[in-house]
């Protein structure tokens, strides 16, 4: 019914992550000066970790590329260790050869989210779309921080996070009262336009939600189902 969804389910979290490596590579090799849009969260580590083995393999070069990250929590400078900002230079720009004013992630202590949110829409008209987004899913289908609504957003925008997603990231800080209560997302409309998608899922916990997503009806209260609209989805999954 959807023959544009691809979907792969791999034998382990390392095999995602080359698997999901291979796609990122693919794109670099089309357009070295792709933008790729790019998550946070435990699913993507492994993939991460394979770009960085394959760059210093010499297969792989960064140095066109221009990064927008999805979200960041609001009331978290880039130099707190929670913030995806830190994330993002940790897990894979400290490790790249990623020119680090082409990397892009919202700014969680702008005084004007308002304006923070418009102006990161713009910046990526400006930059010609995304090439490719990567996504996580989260455990009540959030993609971003576009959590089920009774809409979708299509604009960057500041989001009340679902509890079961404040409680799903407590594993990050100390605990739970520490989790930032709002984030700045890209919204729908953004993701949708991305030209290719590549949504990652490990753990059985997330195999639910994710058949749902894929097979489900589309609604905003699942929000990774609007991606069943979109014309070039990959799906990963393991349930390592
Ligand atoms: C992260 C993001 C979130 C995560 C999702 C899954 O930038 O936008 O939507 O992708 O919460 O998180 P993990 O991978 O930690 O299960």
């Amino acid at each position: 019914m959807f023959p544009l969804i691809r979907y792969k389910i791999l034998d382990t979290y390392e095999e995602l992550g080359r698997t999901g490596a291979k796609i990122i590579a693919a794109q670099i090799a089309e357009k070295p000066n792709a933008v790729l849009g790019l998550a946070t969260g435990s699913s993507p580590v492994s993939i991460y970790q394979s770009l960085i083995a394959d760059y210093r393999a010499g297969k792989l070069d960064f140095s066109k590329i221009t990064s927008v990250n999805l979200d960041e929590y609001v009331g978290l400078g880039g130099d707190h260790p929670q913030s995806y900002r830190y994330f993002m230079q940790k897990n894979l720009f400290d490790h790249v050869n990623i020119d680090p004013a082409k990397t892009f992630v919202p700014n969680g202590l702008a005084a004007d989210m308002t304006a923070e949110c418009a102006a990161y829409d713009e910046r990526i008209v400006k930059l010609g779309g995304i090439d490719l987004q990567l996504l996580g899913i989260g455990l009540d289908g959030h993609i971003g921080f576009n959590e089920p609504a009774d809409s979708f957003t299509e604009e960057t925008h500041v989001v009340s996070l679902h509890p079961s997603t404040v409680e799903a990231n407590a594993r990050f800080f100390e605990s739970a009262d520490q989790v930032p209560r709002s984030a700045i997302t890209l919204g729908i409309g953004s993701i949708m336009r991305a030209r290719k998608i590549l949504l990652i899922a490990n753990g059985p916990a997330k195999k639910e939600i994710l058949e749902k997503a894929i097979s489900g009806p589309i609604t905003p209260r699942l929000p990774a189902s609007i991606l069943r609209l979109h014309p070039d989805v990959t799906v990963l999954y393991t349930e390592e």
